[in-house]
């Protein structure tokens, strides 16, 4: 694991951007699984400026979403479809048809979580996770008492989760109690993966990280052993 504390969330962006850069650079039809949260809004305005610049291109990237709400379709102004919309794939230079987002609103859940999973297998797995963290240790929604081993399903999301997120959303009592998630397994499995940890209450999930030993109860601990793991942290 390579850890590089920052001193601040912009040189985080910074960091975090030329990742992303190098592995374009490498693969420029890489597969991408992008997160959603405060944390990777800065990283989102970078790439998107670096896009607009014509420094960085995601025309032959395939991107995938990490997590959404079950009952959201992508274009549901809550999902975290559209805020991936918002914040990245309306402003960069991205082929519809190499993102593939997962639907919180179909009818059959489970084939959609197969589905999923199929279309990563399709493009080769995924070359650079991005993931950020909750304060529960929590990676997508992969909450405490994950399964190591899952593909893409559908979790319970705890009350803290719900409690974070809705006062992130302003209070939203509907949010729903549901979510699908890609599993640990697919995550592990990325060949990359670009941990950011921002924001309050995350140092007690990076200590257990930290500590090495893998713990359903914190569930980025399964990530400890990954070959390329690195985690930018800051205040
Ligand atoms: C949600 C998402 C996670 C995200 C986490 C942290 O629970 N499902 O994928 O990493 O929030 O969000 P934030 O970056 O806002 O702290």
């Amino acid at each position: 694991m390579h850890l590089a504390r920052c001193n601040s969330r912009g040189t985080l962006d910074v960091l975090a951007a030329d990742r992303v850069n190098a592995v374009l650079a490498r693969k420029p039809h890489a597969a991408l699984a992008l997160p959603t949260g405060q944390t990777p809004v800065g990283l989102y305005a970078l790439l998107s400026a670096r896009a607009a610049a014509g420094a960085i291109s995601f025309a032959r990237t395939w991107l995938f979403n990490l997590d959404e709400y079950v009952g959201l379709a992508p274009d549901h102004p809550r999902s975290y479809g559209r805020f991936l919309g918002r914040h990245l794939l309306e402003r960069v230079d991205v082929a519809d048809k190499r993102v593939r987002l997962l639907r919180g609103d179909a009818s059959d859940l489970a084939a959609e979580c197969r589905s999923y999973d199929a279309a990563i297998a399709k493009v080769g797995g995924i070359d650079l996770a991005i993931l950020g963290l909750g304060a529960n240790g929590h990676i997508a929604f992969n909450e405490p008492g994950a399964d190591s081993t899952a593909g893409t399903h559908v979790v319970a999301l705890s009350a803290q989760t719900r409690a974070v997120h809705q006062r992130q959303a302003g209070g939203i009592a509907k949010l729903p109690r549901r979510g699908l998630t890609m599993g640990v397994r697919t995550l592990a499995s990325a060949r990359e993966i670009l941990l950011l940890v921002a924001g309050t209450g995350k140092q007690r999930a990076l200590q257990a990280l930290l500590r090495g030993r893998a713990t359903p109860r914190w569930p980025v601990t399964y990530l400890h052993d990954h070959p390329h793991l690195t985690v930018l942290s800051a205040p």
